[in-house]
């Protein structure tokens, strides 16, 4: 799989404390939106510079400067919203799509009940962020909707993911690289990864 662990120790120290049951919601959200800012570095990592020219207060340069149209993260409600936060304080000029997707709770399948994104989608990295990847329903759900909308260049980004959804995605998608900041043991018998953090929904939102 197209796979990449983002071991940074910051990450994996605030990773701690978001898997901790007796972190708080607003601790929770707090930390989440600083390990976005450490996920973002990495998953931009690729961006192609152009060259601009400028004047420091010395002399003429040209300097790298980021070419093309700017980059889109789809955000999948709820949780998702929670990682865009800190990738929007990094990248505040990225455009932003949301696609409202809810599991059913019985049959893990993925439903879509809204989606929404910028123009011109073929022109642009799409960056499509959830903290968690459990069976990879949604996130193959999404991306095939985003495939349909014209996105061309898709990374999927998120902070927990179990090997089920890891094959899962990559076997439909195999052209869309997965980051995340773990990659867990598995998932139990109700579709929750082991060991996880809980509903990233519900520790985000409630
Ligand atoms: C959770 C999570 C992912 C999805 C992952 O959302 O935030 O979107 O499940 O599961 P999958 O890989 O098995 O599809 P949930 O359905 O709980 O919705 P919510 O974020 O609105 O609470």
């Amino acid at each position: 799989a197209n796979l990449t662990v983002v071991d940074h120790p910051l990450i994996q120290h605030k990773l701690t404390i978001l898997r901790d049951k007796n972190t708080s919601t607003a601790q929770f959200r707090q930390v989440l939106r600083e390990v976005a800012v450490i996920l973002g570095c990495e998953v931009t990592k690729d961006l192609t510079l152009g060259k601009i020219d400028i004047e420091t207060p010395l002399e003429k340069i040209s300097a790298p400067y980021l070419e093309g149209k700017k980059l889109c993260f789809v955000s999948i409600l709820r949780a998702g919203n929670g990682l865009l936060d800190g990738l929007l304080d990094l990248i505040p000029s990225a455009r932003v799509g949301h696609v409202g997707i809810q599991r059913d709770h019985e049959t893990l399948e993925a439903h879509r009940y809204y989606f929404k994104t910028p123009d011109k989608l073929d022109e642009r990295l799409v960056i499509v962020v959830d903290p968690m990847l459990a069976t990879g329903n949604t996130a193959i759900d999404a991306v095939n909707e985003l495939k349909k909308a014209g996105a061309i260049k898709i990374k999927f980004l998120c902070l927990v993911a179990a090997p089920e959804g890891v094959e899962k995605l990559s076997k439909a998608h195999p052209d869309v690289p997965i980051i995340t900041a773990a990659l867990d043991r598995k998932l139990n018998d109700v579709g929750y990864i082991l060991p996880g953090l809980g509903d990233a929904g519900d520790r985000i939102y409630g």
